[in-house]
Protein backbone atom coordinates (compact mmCIF):
# COMPACT_ATOMS: atom_id res chain seq x y z
CA UNK A 1 0.00 0.00 0.00
CA UNK A 2 1.62 3.71 -1.14
CA UNK A 3 0.77 6.39 0.45
CA UNK A 4 -2.51 8.34 -0.61
CA UNK A 5 -2.33 9.31 -4.76
CA UNK A 6 -3.99 12.16 -4.87
CA UNK A 7 -3.24 12.27 -8.69
CA UNK A 8 -5.67 9.71 -9.60
CA UNK A 9 -8.61 10.97 -11.20
CA UNK A 10 -11.67 10.25 -8.39
CA UNK A 11 -13.60 6.65 -8.95
CA UNK A 12 -17.22 6.84 -9.57
CA UNK A 13 -19.49 4.49 -7.89
CA UNK A 14 -20.83 2.23 -10.78
CA UNK A 15 -23.42 -0.76 -10.59
CA UNK A 16 -23.09 -4.31 -9.43
CA UNK A 17 -24.32 -4.93 -13.18
CA UNK A 18 -21.14 -3.76 -14.78
CA UNK A 19 -18.71 -5.41 -12.35
CA UNK A 20 -20.77 -8.64 -12.86
CA UNK A 21 -20.11 -7.77 -16.99
CA UNK A 22 -16.14 -7.21 -15.73
CA UNK A 23 -15.86 -10.74 -14.04
CA UNK A 24 -17.70 -12.32 -16.31
CA UNK A 25 -15.07 -10.66 -19.20
CA UNK A 26 -12.24 -11.88 -16.84
CA UNK A 27 -13.28 -15.03 -16.05
CA UNK A 28 -13.80 -15.98 -19.64
CA UNK A 29 -10.73 -14.71 -20.62
CA UNK A 30 -9.26 -16.46 -17.75
CA UNK A 31 -6.99 -13.40 -17.45
CA UNK A 32 -6.27 -14.03 -13.49
CA UNK A 33 -6.44 -16.52 -11.12
CA UNK A 34 -7.59 -14.32 -8.32
CA UNK A 35 -8.59 -11.34 -7.27
CA UNK A 36 -10.36 -9.57 -4.13
CA UNK A 37 -13.27 -8.18 -3.24
CA UNK A 38 -14.15 -6.30 -0.44
CA UNK A 39 -17.20 -5.05 0.81
CA UNK A 40 -18.19 -1.93 2.85
CA UNK A 41 -21.48 -2.14 4.45
CA UNK A 42 -22.04 1.20 6.09
CA UNK A 43 -25.30 0.95 8.75
CA UNK A 44 -26.80 3.80 8.07
CA UNK A 45 -29.40 2.99 10.12
CA UNK A 46 -28.87 5.74 13.09
CA UNK A 47 -29.12 8.91 10.86
CA UNK A 48 -31.57 10.30 8.73
CA UNK A 49 -30.31 12.68 6.79
CA UNK A 50 -32.37 15.11 4.02
CA UNK A 51 -30.77 15.26 0.46
CA UNK A 52 -28.32 17.51 0.38
CA UNK A 53 -26.92 15.67 3.83
CA UNK A 54 -26.81 12.42 2.09
CA UNK A 55 -25.03 13.52 -1.10
CA UNK A 56 -22.50 15.23 1.00
CA UNK A 57 -22.07 12.24 3.69
CA UNK A 58 -21.65 9.96 0.33
CA UNK A 59 -19.22 12.67 -1.26
CA UNK A 60 -16.89 12.47 1.97
CA UNK A 61 -16.83 8.54 1.93
CA UNK A 62 -15.99 8.09 -1.58
CA UNK A 63 -13.44 10.88 -1.58
CA UNK A 64 -11.96 9.30 1.17
CA UNK A 65 -11.96 5.54 0.24
CA UNK A 66 -10.20 7.39 -3.34
CA UNK A 67 -7.53 8.17 -1.42
CA UNK A 68 -6.24 5.08 -0.63
CA UNK A 69 -7.10 3.11 -3.81
CA UNK A 70 -4.80 2.02 -6.55
CA UNK A 71 -5.72 2.71 -10.45
CA UNK A 72 -6.93 -0.49 -11.49
CA UNK A 73 -9.47 -0.51 -8.11
CA UNK A 74 -13.20 0.33 -8.42
CA UNK A 75 -15.72 1.03 -6.36
CA UNK A 76 -19.20 -0.57 -6.77
CA UNK A 77 -22.47 0.27 -5.41
CA UNK A 78 -24.02 -3.25 -3.65
CA UNK A 79 -28.06 -2.89 -2.47
CA UNK A 80 -28.01 0.84 -0.69
CA UNK A 81 -25.46 1.27 1.81
CA UNK A 82 -22.79 -0.97 0.62
CA UNK A 83 -20.40 -0.32 -1.16
CA UNK A 84 -17.52 -3.24 -2.90
CA UNK A 85 -14.40 -2.85 -4.02
CA UNK A 86 -12.45 -4.63 -6.67
CA UNK A 87 -9.00 -4.51 -6.32
CA UNK A 88 -6.04 -6.73 -8.34
CA UNK A 89 -3.69 -5.67 -5.20
CA UNK A 90 -1.85 -9.29 -4.21
CA UNK A 91 -1.61 -7.35 -0.90
CA UNK A 92 -5.14 -7.55 -0.54
CA UNK A 93 -5.51 -8.30 3.31
CA UNK A 94 -3.01 -5.87 4.28
CA UNK A 95 -4.57 -3.36 1.71
CA UNK A 96 -8.04 -4.46 3.12
CA UNK A 97 -7.04 -3.99 7.04
CA UNK A 98 -5.40 -0.42 6.45
CA UNK A 99 -8.21 0.84 4.85
CA UNK A 100 -10.59 -0.72 7.21
CA UNK A 101 -8.76 0.72 10.28
CA UNK A 102 -8.45 3.89 8.20
CA UNK A 103 -12.51 4.20 7.74
CA UNK A 104 -13.18 3.07 11.41
CA UNK A 105 -11.05 5.57 12.54
CA UNK A 106 -12.53 8.21 10.83
CA UNK A 107 -16.03 9.26 11.79
CA UNK A 108 -18.01 10.40 9.16
CA UNK A 109 -19.77 13.59 11.09
CA UNK A 110 -22.85 15.36 9.28
CA UNK A 111 -23.94 18.82 11.02
CA UNK A 112 -25.23 17.05 14.54
CA UNK A 113 -22.12 15.77 16.64
CA UNK A 114 -24.24 12.98 17.77
CA UNK A 115 -24.62 11.11 14.45
CA UNK A 116 -22.02 8.50 13.87
CA UNK A 117 -20.95 5.83 11.37
CA UNK A 118 -20.44 2.57 11.71
CA UNK A 119 -18.44 0.56 9.19
CA UNK A 120 -18.76 -2.96 8.99
CA UNK A 121 -16.71 -4.69 6.75
CA UNK A 122 -16.00 -8.60 4.63
CA UNK A 123 -13.31 -10.13 2.73
CA UNK A 124 -13.83 -12.73 -0.02
CA UNK A 125 -11.00 -14.01 -2.54
CA UNK A 126 -12.61 -14.63 -5.55
CA UNK A 127 -13.33 -17.53 -6.76
CA UNK A 128 -12.21 -19.84 -3.95
CA UNK A 129 -15.30 -18.43 -2.27
CA UNK A 130 -18.29 -19.43 -4.50
CA UNK A 131 -18.20 -21.34 -7.82
CA UNK A 132 -20.08 -18.31 -9.14
CA UNK A 133 -20.83 -14.54 -9.15
CA UNK A 134 -24.13 -14.89 -6.97
CA UNK A 135 -23.19 -17.15 -4.57
CA UNK A 136 -19.84 -14.74 -3.52
CA UNK A 137 -22.20 -11.92 -3.42
CA UNK A 138 -24.02 -14.03 -0.99
CA UNK A 139 -21.52 -14.81 0.91
CA UNK A 140 -20.24 -11.57 1.24
CA UNK A 141 -23.44 -10.09 2.28
CA UNK A 142 -24.14 -12.58 4.96
CA UNK A 143 -21.15 -12.26 6.63
CA UNK A 144 -21.49 -8.42 6.90
CA UNK A 145 -22.85 -7.66 10.19
CA UNK A 146 -26.10 -6.33 10.56
CA UNK A 147 -26.69 -6.75 6.75
CA UNK A 148 -30.20 -8.85 8.04
CA UNK A 149 -31.49 -5.39 9.07
CA UNK A 150 -33.78 -4.44 5.93
CA UNK A 151 -35.06 -1.24 7.61
CA UNK A 152 -32.70 1.23 5.26
CA UNK A 153 -34.08 4.77 5.11
CA UNK A 154 -32.43 6.09 2.04
CA UNK A 155 -30.27 5.49 -0.82
CA UNK A 156 -26.56 6.77 -1.80
CA UNK A 157 -27.20 8.87 -5.08
CA UNK A 158 -25.29 7.72 -7.40
CA UNK A 159 -23.42 10.38 -8.28
CA UNK A 160 -22.19 12.06 -5.37
CA UNK A 161 -20.53 14.97 -7.11
CA UNK A 162 -23.20 17.99 -7.56
CA UNK A 163 -20.98 19.04 -11.12
CA UNK A 164 -20.66 16.37 -13.44
CA UNK A 165 -18.96 15.94 -16.17
CA UNK A 166 -19.71 12.86 -18.64
CA UNK A 167 -17.07 12.12 -21.02
CA UNK A 168 -18.68 9.89 -24.04
CA UNK A 169 -17.91 6.53 -23.14
CA UNK A 170 -18.81 6.97 -19.61
CA UNK A 171 -22.05 6.19 -17.80
CA UNK A 172 -23.67 5.00 -14.81
CA UNK A 173 -25.02 1.77 -15.43
CA UNK A 174 -25.61 -0.39 -18.38
CA UNK A 175 -28.60 -2.50 -19.95
CA UNK A 176 -27.85 -5.19 -22.79
CA UNK A 177 -30.71 -6.57 -24.48
CA UNK A 178 -29.90 -9.17 -27.81
CA UNK A 179 -29.90 -5.64 -29.97
CA UNK A 180 -30.41 -2.78 -27.80
CA UNK A 181 -28.04 -1.30 -25.41
CA UNK A 182 -29.48 1.75 -22.69
CA UNK A 183 -26.65 3.45 -21.36
CA UNK A 184 -27.88 5.62 -18.12
CA UNK A 185 -25.69 8.49 -18.57
CA UNK A 186 -27.19 10.22 -15.46
CA UNK A 187 -30.15 10.41 -13.04
CA UNK A 188 -32.24 11.93 -10.17
CA UNK A 189 -35.01 10.97 -8.06
CA UNK A 190 -37.46 12.24 -11.15
CA UNK A 191 -35.38 11.66 -14.10
CA UNK A 192 -33.34 9.58 -15.49
CA UNK A 193 -31.31 10.36 -19.14
CA UNK A 194 -29.96 7.43 -21.15
CA UNK A 195 -28.49 6.46 -24.14
CA UNK A 196 -30.16 4.07 -26.26
CA UNK A 197 -28.20 2.58 -29.11
CA UNK A 198 -30.05 -0.12 -31.54
CA UNK A 199 -29.39 -2.32 -34.26
CA UNK A 200 -30.63 -2.07 -37.55
CA UNK A 201 -33.59 -3.71 -38.53
CA UNK A 202 -34.85 -4.19 -35.26
CA UNK A 203 -38.49 -3.09 -34.73
CA UNK A 204 -38.72 -1.30 -31.00
CA UNK A 205 -41.80 -0.10 -29.38
CA UNK A 206 -42.90 3.40 -27.65
CA UNK A 207 -46.29 3.68 -25.72
CA UNK A 208 -47.28 6.53 -23.67
CA UNK A 209 -47.35 4.51 -20.20
CA UNK A 210 -48.26 5.04 -17.44
CA UNK A 211 -49.45 8.26 -14.99
CA UNK A 212 -47.40 10.69 -15.06
CA UNK A 213 -45.24 8.92 -17.37
CA UNK A 214 -43.27 11.47 -19.86
CA UNK A 215 -40.52 10.81 -22.32
CA UNK A 216 -38.52 12.35 -24.79
CA UNK A 217 -36.76 9.89 -27.63
CA UNK A 218 -34.45 12.06 -29.59
CA UNK A 219 -32.71 11.04 -32.51
CA UNK A 220 -28.99 11.64 -32.50
CA UNK A 221 -28.02 9.29 -35.16
CA UNK A 222 -29.15 6.44 -37.41
CA UNK A 223 -32.67 6.47 -38.90
CA UNK A 224 -35.94 4.36 -38.17
CA UNK A 225 -38.78 4.44 -39.87
CA UNK A 226 -42.92 4.14 -38.90
CA UNK A 227 -45.00 2.22 -41.18
CA UNK A 228 -48.07 2.73 -40.29
CA UNK A 229 -47.87 6.60 -41.06
CA UNK A 230 -45.16 5.72 -43.91
CA UNK A 231 -42.65 8.55 -41.53
CA UNK A 232 -38.90 8.40 -41.27
CA UNK A 233 -37.27 10.32 -38.67
CA UNK A 234 -33.53 11.55 -38.71
CA UNK A 235 -31.28 12.63 -36.04
CA UNK A 236 -32.82 15.84 -34.67
CA UNK A 237 -35.90 14.92 -35.02
CA UNK A 238 -37.81 13.91 -31.69
CA UNK A 239 -40.77 11.64 -30.53
CA UNK A 240 -42.51 12.74 -27.23
CA UNK A 241 -44.41 9.98 -24.72
CA UNK A 242 -46.82 10.92 -22.14
CA UNK A 243 -49.20 8.61 -20.44
CA UNK A 244 -51.87 7.08 -22.24
CA UNK A 245 -52.43 3.34 -24.05
CA UNK A 246 -51.24 4.26 -27.49
CA UNK A 247 -48.51 2.35 -29.09
CA UNK A 248 -46.52 2.69 -32.01
CA UNK A 249 -43.46 0.77 -33.66
CA UNK A 250 -40.22 2.22 -35.31
CA UNK A 251 -37.60 0.07 -37.17
CA UNK A 252 -34.40 0.96 -37.56
CA UNK A 253 -33.42 1.33 -40.97
CA UNK A 254 -29.72 1.89 -40.18
CA UNK A 255 -27.98 1.74 -36.66
CA UNK A 256 -29.90 4.63 -34.42
CA UNK A 257 -28.85 5.90 -31.13
CA UNK A 258 -31.12 7.51 -29.30
CA UNK A 259 -31.38 10.12 -26.67
CA UNK A 260 -33.73 9.11 -24.30
CA UNK A 261 -35.07 10.62 -21.11
CA UNK A 262 -37.50 9.32 -19.07
CA UNK A 263 -40.03 10.85 -16.10
CA UNK A 264 -40.47 7.70 -15.25
CA UNK A 265 -37.32 5.44 -13.36
CA UNK A 266 -37.13 2.42 -15.63
CA UNK A 267 -33.84 1.68 -15.44
CA UNK A 268 -33.75 -0.21 -12.08
CA UNK A 269 -37.19 -1.74 -13.27
CA UNK A 270 -35.84 -2.74 -16.52
CA UNK A 271 -32.59 -3.43 -15.59
CA UNK A 272 -33.41 -6.02 -12.92
CA UNK A 273 -36.24 -7.94 -15.34
CA UNK A 274 -33.82 -8.26 -18.17
CA UNK A 275 -30.81 -9.40 -16.03
CA UNK A 276 -32.80 -11.93 -14.25
CA UNK A 277 -34.13 -13.31 -17.96
CA UNK A 278 -30.90 -12.96 -19.38
CA UNK A 279 -28.84 -14.52 -16.60
CA UNK A 280 -31.27 -17.39 -16.34
CA UNK A 281 -30.50 -17.75 -20.46
CA UNK A 282 -27.03 -17.63 -19.72
CA UNK A 283 -27.51 -20.37 -16.99
CA UNK A 284 -29.27 -22.62 -19.79
CA UNK A 285 -26.19 -21.92 -22.34
CA UNK A 286 -23.75 -22.95 -19.75
CA UNK A 287 -25.29 -26.42 -19.04
CA UNK A 288 -27.28 -26.84 -22.74
CA UNK A 289 -25.93 -26.96 -25.98
CA UNK A 290 -27.61 -24.45 -27.35
CA UNK A 291 -26.09 -21.17 -27.00
CA UNK A 292 -27.03 -17.52 -27.06
CA UNK A 293 -25.80 -17.20 -30.75
CA UNK A 294 -28.33 -20.13 -31.34
CA UNK A 295 -30.98 -17.47 -29.72
CA UNK A 296 -29.69 -14.39 -31.77
CA UNK A 297 -30.07 -16.42 -34.74
CA UNK A 298 -33.20 -17.63 -34.19
CA UNK A 299 -34.64 -14.47 -33.72
CA UNK A 300 -33.20 -12.89 -36.89
CA UNK A 301 -34.62 -16.04 -39.14
CA UNK A 302 -38.34 -16.23 -37.28
CA UNK A 303 -38.52 -12.26 -37.91
CA UNK A 304 -37.37 -12.73 -41.53
CA UNK A 305 -40.30 -15.44 -41.91
CA UNK A 306 -42.70 -13.43 -39.93
CA UNK A 307 -42.18 -11.04 -42.55
CA UNK A 308 -42.53 -13.20 -45.36
CA UNK A 309 -46.04 -13.99 -43.98
CA UNK A 310 -46.69 -10.08 -43.63
CA UNK A 311 -47.14 -10.28 -40.27
CA UNK A 312 -48.17 -7.17 -38.20
CA UNK A 313 -45.16 -5.13 -36.38
CA UNK A 314 -45.71 -5.75 -33.07
CA UNK A 315 -46.49 -9.78 -33.01
CA UNK A 316 -42.86 -9.92 -35.38
CA UNK A 317 -41.56 -7.93 -32.24
CA UNK A 318 -42.81 -10.09 -29.74
CA UNK A 319 -42.25 -12.84 -31.85
CA UNK A 320 -38.00 -11.77 -31.21
CA UNK A 321 -38.52 -11.76 -27.66
CA UNK A 322 -40.04 -15.07 -27.76
CA UNK A 323 -37.44 -16.36 -30.26
CA UNK A 324 -34.52 -14.90 -27.80
CA UNK A 325 -36.08 -16.14 -24.70
CA UNK A 326 -37.67 -19.40 -26.24
CA UNK A 327 -36.02 -22.22 -24.31
CA UNK A 328 -35.71 -20.16 -20.75
CA UNK A 329 -37.53 -22.36 -19.17
CA UNK A 330 -34.56 -25.03 -19.42
CA UNK A 331 -33.26 -23.42 -16.82
CA UNK A 332 -34.88 -25.85 -14.72
CA UNK A 333 -34.00 -29.23 -15.74
CA UNK A 334 -31.24 -30.76 -15.28
CA UNK A 335 -27.77 -30.43 -17.04
CA UNK A 336 -27.30 -34.25 -16.82
CA UNK A 337 -30.35 -34.25 -18.95
CA UNK A 338 -29.55 -31.67 -21.68
CA UNK A 339 -25.91 -32.97 -22.29
CA UNK A 340 -26.80 -36.55 -22.09
CA UNK A 341 -25.09 -37.63 -25.12
CA UNK A 342 -27.78 -40.99 -25.65
CA UNK A 343 -31.27 -40.85 -25.89
CA UNK A 344 -33.23 -39.94 -22.93
CA UNK A 345 -35.38 -42.19 -21.02
CA UNK A 346 -38.83 -41.95 -20.61
CA UNK A 347 -38.65 -40.52 -16.99
CA UNK A 348 -35.94 -37.82 -18.85
CA UNK A 349 -38.04 -36.85 -21.76
CA UNK A 350 -41.08 -35.83 -19.51
CA UNK A 351 -38.84 -34.04 -18.03
CA UNK A 352 -37.33 -32.24 -20.83
CA UNK A 353 -40.99 -31.79 -21.98
CA UNK A 354 -41.50 -29.46 -19.45
CA UNK A 355 -39.42 -26.76 -20.21
CA UNK A 356 -42.14 -25.45 -22.24
CA UNK A 357 -44.25 -25.11 -19.60
CA UNK A 358 -41.43 -23.48 -17.49
CA UNK A 359 -40.40 -21.45 -20.27
CA UNK A 360 -44.29 -19.60 -19.92
CA UNK A 361 -43.89 -19.67 -15.90
CA UNK A 362 -40.64 -17.87 -15.74
CA UNK A 363 -42.18 -15.12 -18.14
CA UNK A 364 -45.59 -14.95 -16.85
CA UNK A 365 -43.44 -14.88 -13.59
CA UNK A 366 -41.56 -11.56 -14.76
CA UNK A 367 -44.39 -9.55 -16.84
CA UNK A 368 -47.73 -8.96 -16.32
CA UNK A 369 -48.30 -6.82 -19.70
CA UNK A 370 -50.54 -8.30 -22.12
CA UNK A 371 -47.77 -8.25 -24.87
CA UNK A 372 -45.77 -10.53 -22.84
CA UNK A 373 -48.86 -12.81 -22.12
CA UNK A 374 -48.04 -13.56 -25.77
CA UNK A 375 -44.69 -14.23 -25.70
CA UNK A 376 -45.36 -16.83 -22.70
CA UNK A 377 -47.77 -18.65 -25.10
CA UNK A 378 -45.15 -18.52 -27.91
CA UNK A 379 -42.95 -20.07 -25.66
CA UNK A 380 -45.27 -22.58 -24.23
CA UNK A 381 -46.50 -23.78 -27.99
CA UNK A 382 -43.04 -23.94 -29.88
CA UNK A 383 -42.96 -27.63 -29.55
CA UNK A 384 -46.20 -27.97 -31.12
CA UNK A 385 -46.48 -30.12 -34.90
CA UNK A 386 -48.52 -29.14 -37.27
CA UNK A 387 -50.05 -32.48 -37.36
CA UNK A 388 -50.59 -32.58 -33.76
CA UNK A 389 -47.92 -35.39 -32.35
CA UNK A 390 -46.25 -32.40 -30.93
CA UNK A 391 -46.42 -31.00 -27.06
CA UNK A 392 -47.31 -30.04 -24.71
CA UNK A 393 -50.95 -29.93 -25.47
CA UNK A 394 -50.83 -31.45 -28.81
CA UNK A 395 -52.29 -28.72 -30.94
CA UNK A 396 -53.01 -29.17 -34.22
CA UNK A 397 -53.04 -27.02 -37.42
CA UNK A 398 -53.64 -23.38 -36.83
CA UNK A 399 -55.17 -24.04 -32.96
CA UNK A 400 -51.59 -23.13 -33.15
CA UNK A 401 -50.84 -19.50 -32.58
CA UNK A 402 -49.11 -18.18 -35.99
CA UNK A 403 -45.63 -17.37 -34.07
CA UNK A 404 -45.27 -20.77 -32.23
CA UNK A 405 -45.63 -21.87 -36.20
CA UNK A 406 -42.79 -19.69 -37.15
CA UNK A 407 -40.44 -20.27 -34.34
CA UNK A 408 -40.37 -24.16 -34.48
CA UNK A 409 -39.36 -24.38 -37.66
CA UNK A 410 -36.82 -21.42 -37.37
CA UNK A 411 -35.85 -23.43 -34.33
CA UNK A 412 -35.47 -26.91 -36.14
CA UNK A 413 -33.48 -25.14 -39.08
CA UNK A 414 -31.02 -23.66 -36.78
CA UNK A 415 -30.78 -27.03 -34.83
CA UNK A 416 -29.49 -28.94 -37.89
CA UNK A 417 -27.30 -26.60 -39.25
CA UNK A 418 -25.03 -26.59 -36.60
CA UNK A 419 -23.65 -29.48 -34.89
CA UNK A 420 -25.17 -31.19 -31.60
CA UNK A 421 -23.10 -33.95 -29.44
CA UNK A 422 -25.39 -36.37 -30.75
CA UNK A 423 -26.02 -35.61 -34.55
CA UNK A 424 -23.78 -34.15 -37.31
CA UNK A 425 -24.42 -30.75 -38.80
CA UNK A 426 -26.55 -30.93 -42.01
CA UNK A 427 -25.27 -28.86 -44.99
CA UNK A 428 -27.74 -25.48 -45.37
CA UNK A 429 -29.11 -27.05 -48.53
CA UNK A 430 -30.03 -30.26 -46.59
CA UNK A 431 -31.16 -28.60 -43.94
CA UNK A 432 -33.80 -27.26 -46.18
CA UNK A 433 -34.97 -30.16 -47.77
CA UNK A 434 -35.37 -31.99 -44.77
CA UNK A 435 -37.71 -28.86 -44.03
CA UNK A 436 -39.41 -29.10 -47.10
CA UNK A 437 -39.90 -32.48 -46.61
CA UNK A 438 -42.04 -31.92 -43.45
CA UNK A 439 -44.11 -29.37 -44.90
CA UNK A 440 -47.85 -30.67 -43.82
CA UNK A 441 -46.42 -32.65 -41.43
CA UNK A 442 -44.63 -31.63 -38.21
CA UNK A 443 -44.48 -28.29 -39.77
CA UNK A 444 -47.43 -25.56 -41.80
CA UNK A 445 -47.35 -25.35 -45.11
CA UNK A 446 -47.96 -21.93 -45.10
CA UNK A 447 -44.76 -21.10 -42.41
CA UNK A 448 -42.84 -23.47 -44.78
CA UNK A 449 -43.00 -21.48 -48.12
CA UNK A 450 -42.34 -18.15 -46.66
CA UNK A 451 -39.37 -20.16 -44.50
CA UNK A 452 -38.08 -20.82 -47.98
CA UNK A 453 -38.30 -17.56 -48.93
CA UNK A 454 -36.89 -16.14 -45.74
CA UNK A 455 -34.19 -18.29 -45.85
CA UNK A 456 -32.70 -16.71 -49.15
CA UNK A 457 -32.06 -13.39 -47.50
CA UNK A 458 -30.56 -15.13 -44.19
CA UNK A 459 -27.12 -15.88 -46.10
FE1 LIG B 1 -37.26 -25.92 -26.86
Amino acid sequence: MKTPNKNNSPKKIKSLNILYDRLNKIIKNKKMNSFGLILFSFDLTKLNPNYSERIKLVNDIVSYLNKYLEKEDELYQLEKDKILIFTKNENLKKYTTKLYDKLEKNTFKINNENLGLNIDKSFAQWPQNGNNFEELIDFLIHNTKGSKDKNHRFEFPTYPDNVMINKKDEYIDKVEKDSTQLYLITKNDNLEIIRQKIAPEKTFQITGGNKDNFELFYILEGKIYNEKEDLTLVPGDSIAARSGKEEKYFKTLKATTLLYITSTPIFANEQKRINELLSLNRKVAEKDVETNEHCMRLQKLSSLIAEELDLEEKKIFYLGYASFLHDIGKAKIPAEILQKPSSLTDEEWKTMKKHTLWGKKIILDHFTTRNLRRVAKIIYQHHEKWDGSGYPQGLQGDEILLEAQILSVADAFDAMIYERPYQRALTKEEAIQEIKSEKGKQFSPKVVEAFSKAVKRLF
